[in-house]
């Protein structure tokens, strides 16, 4: 990694400092660490709606700098995807070079269908190589690949699929869960069905747990038309090109289409590599997550690719595939040095196997250190992972906008002390500061909205995907000149961020983000529903769940909680079972303020056992003591 040559006694503070007083500078040493087509002249530039742009001028190919480079350094025998799948018995290592072959021939398979360089391609699969090919296929071609993850439901796919409008979608005949194969022919022919935009193919990848029906005109079968594809080489695109749509939850029932550009992202990811995870290439990292969330994208597939690393694809869960040592087992079997994952995993764990009783078999000696990301890392989950396992355990914050980490422990620039609670301190490149709600400056330890200051670094999005406005009112235009996270929290007067959660309507429950406005509107759409709340609340393994509190319209009475259990299936069947959505209670009223506003601030305190307020501008503060009855 390139420095300046004034240095201070901090490696992190030089290069906090360089970033941000020469942004242009240091990233352009950055983006020497990867393989250009074309090396960008233009560092740092405006796009038409006023953006910050990286690399405009550049020109490269993703899929190329994950794999063909490594081919042709020298790494083509090294693993570079090893797949564990607990849940089916499969195991399989993939050389680099037959990675390469592999996606070169399903970038292949695309073309033949006529997917070309910006065409969108809708990959809804499970845990299996064939995914990461799919999504380096698109790479490869310039496609911009939109992964939707397994535990949706049809018509959320059905949403993704309008929006992104993709020529094809990818998809697998079944998804293997804990205790149960999960059909997802039938979930994407619905999906399809429910959708305005029409794929013109369904390519589906059939697994022997459970074979699909190839029942549409436009299905086809994965392994025959791979079989027959030939190769095809990596298109250049720019720096600046999208490289993928995540769609993520927002504060309304829409899903938003977060892009993600192809320069900014690969400097990113591999400067985050050195900085942040402090891993060498060779050496193995295991995101344990699912390529449906951003963590997937960036930590499974892109950047330990593109540092050369070798990466695992675990099909299981950290508890009951078969038990709590799974992770561990990975660890040892694949000499994993850097594991990442969700701290309600290892709540599983700990829930399960309390002692860490199953650890002692595992001596895990490659194993340096353990990430988390997903949700705030509560104090007692961070001391019982550093007491068992006796690794260093570092928090870091980031989101879906942003695709790598804010703020962190940089461990390749320097180890800073842990503070329990705190996600340490911003990564050189974000500028983060806690703002009050007229834009000023908080002080030190006084909660506020979590801001970035502009430019954002590379790989932050540029925009929603085809809806510039919903970018700029629901990130920019709150705070000028800021980026706004969404969540709330404070920075100490040693410069430690404290993220302490979300100021909007979205929840994270197991360390996926969900929208309470979309559950809303889900239960609001229920025939006896007069209006409703869905809040998110304490919950000891997976962070938070949500809960709705529902009032009746006049005349409608739920006999034997039936009115309850059809709501609780239909956020299931129109949201996806990863809702958790487990507890609806009817109440007569909800407590609101005089001009209409639900608190659900004090609802969620109330349901959390926590100490409350009565706001001043309740309308009837007798209301609370009935979600008190309600809840207890
Ligand atoms: N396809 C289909 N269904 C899926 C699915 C997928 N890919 N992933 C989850 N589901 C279903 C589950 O089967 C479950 O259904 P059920 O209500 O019928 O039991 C439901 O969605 C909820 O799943 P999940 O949240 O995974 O809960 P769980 O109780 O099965 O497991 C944990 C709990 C904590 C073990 C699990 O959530 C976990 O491992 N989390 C890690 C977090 C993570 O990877 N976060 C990503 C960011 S780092
Ligand atoms: P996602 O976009 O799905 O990655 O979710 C991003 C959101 O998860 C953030 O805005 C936070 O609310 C939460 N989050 C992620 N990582 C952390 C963390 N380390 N500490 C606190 N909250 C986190």
């Amino acid at each position: 990694m390139n420095r300046r040559k004034e240095t201070t006694m901090s490696a992190y503070q030089d290069a906090f400092d360089f970033a941000a007083t020469e942004p242009e500078l240091f990233w352009k040493q950055q983006a020497q660490s990867i393989s250009w087509f074309r090396f960008p002249e233009t560092i740092l530039s405006n796009d038409e709606h006023g953006i910050e742009r990286w690399f405009a001028d550049g020109e490269l190919n993703t899929a190329y700098l994950a794999l063909d480079y490594h081919v042709d350094n020298g790494r083509g025998d090294q693993t570079a995807l090893i797949y564990d799948s607990p849940v089916t018995g499969k195991k399989a290592r993939y050389s680099y070079r037959v990675l390469r072959d592999q996606v070169a021939k399903t970038a292949g398979m695309l073309a033949s269908l006529g997917v070309e360089k910006g065409d969108r391609v809708v990959i809804y699969m499970p845990m299996i190589p064939e995914a990461a090919m799919a999504m380096l296929a698109c790479a490869r071609l310039g496609a911009i690949h939109s992964v939707v993850f397994g535990g949706f439901a049809p018509s959320e796919l059905a949403v993704r699929i309008e929006d992104a409008e993709p020529k094809v979608v990818l998809t697998a005949s079944c998804g293997v869960e804990v205790s149960k194969v999960i059909p997802y022919k039938p979930l994407v022919d619905q999906a399809v069905m429910d959708s305005r935009w029409k794929p013109d193919s369904v390519v589906v990848f059939q697994r022997k747990e459970c074979l699909a029906d190839l029942n549409q005109a436009r299905d086809i079968d994965w392994v025959t038309l791979f079989n027959r594809s030939a190769p095809h080489d990596c298109v250049p695109v720019k720096a600046t090109d999208p490289l993928y749509i995540l769609y993520t939850s927002g504060t309304t029932g829409k899903p938003k289409g977060v892009v993600r550009d192809n320069g900014g992202h690969a400097v990113a990811m591999k400067y985050s590599m050195e900085s942040i995870y402090n891993v060498k290439p060779g050496e193995v990292y295991w995101a344990a997550s699912d390529i449906g969330w951003v963590v997937g994208h960036s930590y499974i597939v892109y950047a330990p690719l593109i540092h050369g690393c070798t990466t695992i694809m675990y099909e299981g869960k950290p508890v009951k595939t078969p038990d709590p040592a799974a992770f561990w087992r990975v660890c040892e079997e694949y000499g994993v040095s850097i594991l990442f994952s969700a701290p309600t995993a290892f709540r599983a764990i700990k829930k399960e196997d309390p002692e860490g009783a199953l650890l002692t078999a595992f001596p895990m000696k490659k194993l340096r250190t353990i990430f988390m990301a997903g949700e705030r890392l509560d104090p007692p989950t961070l001391e019982w992972v550093e007491t068992k396992t006796q690794r260093p355990v570092v928090d870091h914050w980031w989101q879906t906008e942003t695709g790598w980490a804010i703020a962190g422990n940089p461990l390749g620039l320097e180890t800073f002390d842990l503070k329990p609670g705190s996600a340490t301190k911003a990564i050189p490149g974000y500028q983060v500061e806690v703002l009050n709600e007229l834009g000023e400056q908080q002080a030190m330890n006084e909660q506020g909205y979590i801001a970035i200051k502009r430019p954002l670094p590379p790989s932050c999005l540029p925009t929603v995907w085809r809806n510039h406005d919903r970018f700029e009112s629901g990130y920019l235009s709150q705070f000028p000149g800021y980026y706004v996270s969404g969540d709330g929290g404070y920075i100490d007067e040693d410069g430690y961020l404290f993220v302490m959660g979300r100021i909007d309507d979205v929840i994270n429950v197991a360390g996926h983000r969900l929208s309470t406005g979309e559950m809303e509107e889900v239960v609001g759409a229920h025939e006896a529903v007069a209006e409703c709340a869905v809040i998110g609340i304490h919950d000891d393994l997976k962070g938070q769940l949500p809960l709705g509190l529902v009032v009746l319209k006049d005349g409608y009475v739920s006999e034997n909680g039936a009115i309850e259990a059809e709501l609780l299936q239909q956020v299931r069947a129109k949201i996806g079972a990863v809702a958790c959505f487990k507890r609806a209670l009817i109440v007569d009223r909800l407590p609101k303020t005089r001009s209409g506003k639900i608190l659900r601030r004090v609802i969620r305190q109330i349901a959390d056992g926590e100490q409350y307020v009565v706001p001043s501008t309740i309308d009837d503060p007798s209301s609370l003591n009935e979600i008190e009855k309600a809840l207890y």
